[in-house]
């Protein structure tokens, strides 16, 4: 996905469909950072982001949360806090965390990925993680983790399994962390409290940079004991920040007013989703567009790289990669109803297709 994302100087007046990362934040966003009350963080001092910790920790019922600069830092922060050297996460071949976080994990915390192939529903099946977990021998790195991801790739992950891994990783001693980047996306469409969709996890990551729209930031939540070992590893990696409340009220902001907003983008992609199935030239799976993305395999030949074109209309759009010519458009904050229209038309005008 990333080797075939367009890269545009200024992309401040165009639609922007790679990713819902692209969002700007708004003037009551700014407001909030400038007017944001700060100390310094790592000596504990920062009022608005204690706020935000409290407040997320409370969102997901996790006795407490630590604030860190992305989710790539927050998932690497999970895994150093449950994991040592030799140990090893399990998780799915298509998730985040082994696929788009430059093998952090194993690089930096000497931790050894075991990557099971996910279900047709994007998830992990319990029984596949029950297989996985390695006997106690010499022989084999010592299975501690298991990670999960909801949303995937847009979709709601089915909760029953999620209960059943959580079971099988607890009675095999081990702990479930799910990364949780667009949580609130899986609360919006399934209308099911966040603290639900996650109790039964030991931890989570939660993303405010994503269809929430804050700048930068997630939190880290989980049991006191395990936050105070990932204050440790977030300061190994370089995250102690020190006045943070100026990133931390954006996130305070976006779980105030961004929230709920976000069945506007998931009304947005369906709807997108719908018009562009109707074209030959484009295989879309309308049912897995549960929230904000849809996927493309493009077997249109169209005229010239997709993403030029679509550029040339005051678009972004990834060019299509992989053999099934995938691309993806996400919807949100700063995409509006009004602007799929011209989604429709630069694919339309692309595929050379009639409407
Ligand atoms: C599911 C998932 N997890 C983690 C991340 C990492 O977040 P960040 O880009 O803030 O490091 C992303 C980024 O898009 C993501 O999609």
């Amino acid at each position: 996905m990333y080797a075939s994302m367009p890269k545009v100087a200024n992309s401040n007046r165009l639609i922007d469909l790679r990713s819902d990362t692209v969002t700007r934040p708004s003037a009551g966003m700014r407001e909030a950072m400038a007017n944001a009350e700060v100390g310094d963080d790592v000596f504990g001092d920062d009022p608005t982001v204690s706020a935000l910790e409290e407040r997320v920790a409370d969102l997901l019922g996790k006795e407490e949360g630590v604030f860190v600069s992305s989710g790539t830092q927050s998932n690497l922060t999970a895994l150093l806090s449950h994991c040592g050297r030799g140990d090893e996460y399990i998780g799915g071949t298509e998730y985040h965390i082994p696929k788009m976080e430059a093998g952090g994990a194993a690089v930096l915390g000497g931790i050894s990925p075991r990557h099971l192939p996910l279900n047709e529903k994007g998830g992990l099946n319990a029984a596949d993680v029950e297989a996985a977990i390695q006997d106690d021998d010499p022989h084999y790195a010592v299975s501690k983790l298991v990670c999960v991801e909801n949303t995937f790739n847009g979709m709601v992950m089915d909760q029953g399994e999620i209960q059943r891994t959580a079971a099988v990783a607890h009675a095999n001693d081990m702990k479930l962390h799910i990364d949780g980047a667009r949580l609130m996306n899986a609360v919006v469409k399934s209308g099911t409290p966040a603290s639900d969709l996650v109790a039964c996890a030991d931890t989570v990551s939660f993303c405010l940079s994503k269809g929430l729209g804050a700048p930068v930031g997630s939190v880290l939540c989980g049991p006191k004991q395990f936050i105070y070992r990932a204050r440790r590893a977030r300061k190994m990696l370089g995250g102690g920040l020190r006045q943070a409340g100026v990133l931390a009220a954006c996130g305070l902001y976006a779980l105030q007013h961004n929230v709920d907003r976000l069945a506007e983008d998931h009304a947005n992609a369906h709807a997108m989703a719908l018009r562009l199935a109707e074209f030959p030239g484009l295989n879309i799976d309308v049912s897995t567009v549960h929230t904000n993305m849809i996927w493309i395999d493009v077997s249109g030949e169209g005229q010239g790289p997709l993403s030029d074109h679509m550029l040339s209309r005051g678009m972004i759009v990834p060019e299509p990669g992989g053999a099934n010519r995938t691309t993806r458009l996400v919807a949100h904050l700063d995409f509006e109803t009004a602007d799929i229209d011209a989604v429709v038309d630069g694919f339309a005008s692309w595929l050379g297709a009639a409407q």
